[in-house]
This record gives structure tokens, sequence and C-alpha cells, in this order.
């Protein structure tokens, strides 16, 4: 039987991955070491690294005058580094709230600065996102926060804000790297790299270098955005093997035809899967149509014995990490750039047999 992972991320990685993969397990340069016992210091990792950086660079087309930095402590580390890094010279920022991790993103803030709430999506039970022209923006804040995509709520932006001098910061972790993406909109952005950049251990920051230099003096010296860029992300060991992952990642979507081809392919597996919700009259997405994200489909069933079963029986048939974020009541598919046409039309085709079995007895 065929297994298919609909995990949230860590997530599913492509086959073509994972077989290269293999190969930087075992004597990847001829000299009987693996690619996780080279020094970081040394030519091999600068050449692996470079790589890394160079189609990050190509997939997205980022501007010489961005920095592309490589960190550890996940996004929620960013949650702090970023006030940390930035908060130089202002006292507060602004932060969009609009699910579950932008939410800790403004709480973490709120330790170091003043936190303006620009926009609350708990008044609509984070199904929406507000237009930005309603929000209190306050052209003083060091940034302006938003979550690109909420990874547990189901809702992703479709318009970036307007913020002016403000320089924009995007939580862009889980929709990183699933369609083409203007960085000049943004003075910085961040992702984890275990949704669509390879495995857990690595984050990603790309920066515009005149943000640089605006760390208070708390900062500690490994997370600190400008000593990062001066040593090309090596102020102290970088989780080689998570660099290494990322670059076969960046390296498999140019091959695979770039950030316009994801882009596609996402689109069209979301249009199924939520065509297939609202059509049921069984499955049901809480989400407003014009903010419901095309990588975290989010969906209910009538009750919750029924969801329950729904996960039991699609484990049964290979359909694996359905269950939806413990914020959140419901289930949900991650549809990112490593789940193949083939695991989306296993998961219509259970869907389907499963609300003709079930819907009668609603
Ligand atoms: C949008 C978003 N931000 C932040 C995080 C936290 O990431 P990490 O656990 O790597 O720190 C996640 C995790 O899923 C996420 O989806």
């Amino acid at each position: 039987m065929a297994h298919y992972n609909f995990a949230a991320g860590p997530s599913a990685l492509p086959d073509a991955v994972l077989t290269a993969a293999r190969q930087g397990l075992g004597d990847w340069d001829g000299n009987g070491q693996s690619v996780m016992e080279i020094p970081f210091t040394g030519e091999a990792f600068a050449r692996i690294h470079d790589e890394a950086v160079a189609a990050l660079r190509q997939l997205l087309a980022i501007p010489s005058d961005y920095r592309v930095l490589f960190l550890q402590g996940g996004a929620y580390g960013q949650f702090s580094l970023l006030p940390m890094n930035l908060l130089r010279g202002f006292e507060s920022a602004d932060y969009a709230v609009t699910g579950h991790w932008s939410q800790r993103a403004a709480n973490e803030a709120r330790r170091y600065c003043q936190v303006n709430i620009v926009a609350d999506g708990a008044t609509s039970g984070f199904t929406d996102i507000l237009e930005w022209t309603e929000w209190s923006l306050d052209p003083a804040a060091a940034y302006c926060h938003i979550t690109s995509n909420e990874t547990a709520n189901g809702v992703q932006y479709r318009q970036w804000p307007e913020t002016g001098a403000v320089p924009l910061v995007a939580d862009i972790t889980s929709d990183f790297l699933m369609a083409p993406l203007n960085i000049r909109r943004f003075g910085l952005v961040y992702a984890s790299a275990q949704k669509n950049a390879g495995i857990a251990g690595l984050t990603l920051v790309i920066i515009h270098q005149s943000l640089l230099g605006r760390a208070l003096p708390i900062t500690p010296t490994v997370f600190n955005y400008e000593l990062l860029a001066a040593a090309n992300s090596r102020v102290n060991t970088p989780p080689v093997w998570a660099v290494y992952l990322a670059g076969l990642m960046f390296k498999w979507i140019l091959a695979e035809g770039g950030l316009e081809e994801m882009a596609v392919r996402n689109r069209r597996h979301a249009r199924w899967l939520y065509q297939a919700i609202d059509q049921s009259g069984f499955y049901h997405c809480r989400v407003a149509g014009r903010a419901r994200s095309s990588i975290n489909v989010c969906f209910e069933l009538p009750s919750a014995q029924l969801q329950q079963q729904f996960l039991v029986e699609a484990e049964a048939r290979g359909l694996h990490n359905l269950k939806g974020h413990a914020a959140a009541t419901g289930l949900r598919a991650s549809l990112y750039n490593g789940v193949s046409e083939a695991a989306v039309s296993a998961l219509l085709a259970f869907m389907h047999d499963f609300a003709r079995c079930h819907a009668s007895a609603v």
C-alpha cells in the first residue's frame, strides 16, 4: 500500500531529495566522510553553503542588497530575535494577529517593546484577514509584522499591506517557496526549514542590508543578524546537515520548473480539495473564501466522533497526519511541495468514500 504524508511540518520531502540525501549520508566527497562529519570551517562546507544560498537567490530572484542568513532556533526563536535585532532607536512594533502563530509572535515581542496590534483576527475566530486598509498602522513603529500563512488556522494573505516607510516583516514559514515572492516588498522575511526547505534545525532570514545594525545590546552574538551577515552565517557551528538538505530542496525546485511551477501545482491541489469540501455537504471549511490557505487546508466533519473515525480510517488507507493543530478543532491537510499529485488524489478518493459511507448517519 502507498503511504502519503500530509503533516504540517516536519512534512513530506520529495523522493528525489531523499534519494540524493542518502548520498550525503555516506561517503559524500570520496574521502570516506559523510556531510554530517565535515568541518564547518572547511572548503567543502563553504561550497555546500554557497551553493544553497545561490540556488535560493535564483529561486526567489533575491536582489543583491538583501542578505540571506542561516540560523538555528526555529521561527519561534525569531519571534524574539526579530525585536532584539530591529528595535534599536525604536519603542514599538506593529503586529497583525491573524491566528495561532502571529499571536505567539506578538506575545514574544511584548518582552522587548510595546506591541501595537494593528489587526485582530480573534474577532472572526481567525477565519478571515481584515483588509489592510482598515489596519491602525503606526508610522513610528520599528517594523510591521505579519504571518503570511497561518499554518494552524489555514488563513493566508492574498495581498501585502502597504506600510510606507515602516519595514514589512513576514513569518513566511509555511508558504516559503510555494510561489514566487517579491522580496522587495519586505524588509525581512523568515522561515523554519522543515516545511519546504528541508528539515528542522535551520531557520532562514532574508533581510535588507539597511536593517543590519539595529540590534539591541542584549542580542546574543550567535543571533545577531549583522554579525551573522559578516560571517556568512558561520558565527558558530551551523546545522551542517540541515543546510545540505536545504540546498538539495532548492535545487530540486529549480529542476522541477521553479516557483511558478510550484504555485501551479499547489493551486491545482488546493482547488481540488476545497471543491471536494464545499460540494460535499458533509465536510466544512470555516475560513472565508478570500483568506483560505492553499497550503494548510483546514476542515471539519459534523461531529468530533466522525473526525476521529476519519483519522483512523485514513491511516488504514495510508493517509497520515491529517489531524488539525491543537489550537484548532478539526482536520488539516498540508499541501507542501513534497506532497505529490498521487497523494492528493488518494486523499480525495478517500474523502469521497468516507462521505458516502457516513453522510446518511448525520
Ligand atoms: C507560521 C509558523 N510560524 C512559526 C512556527 C514555529 O516554527 P518552529 O517550531 O520551527 O520554531 C511554525 C511552526 O509550524 C509556523 O507554522
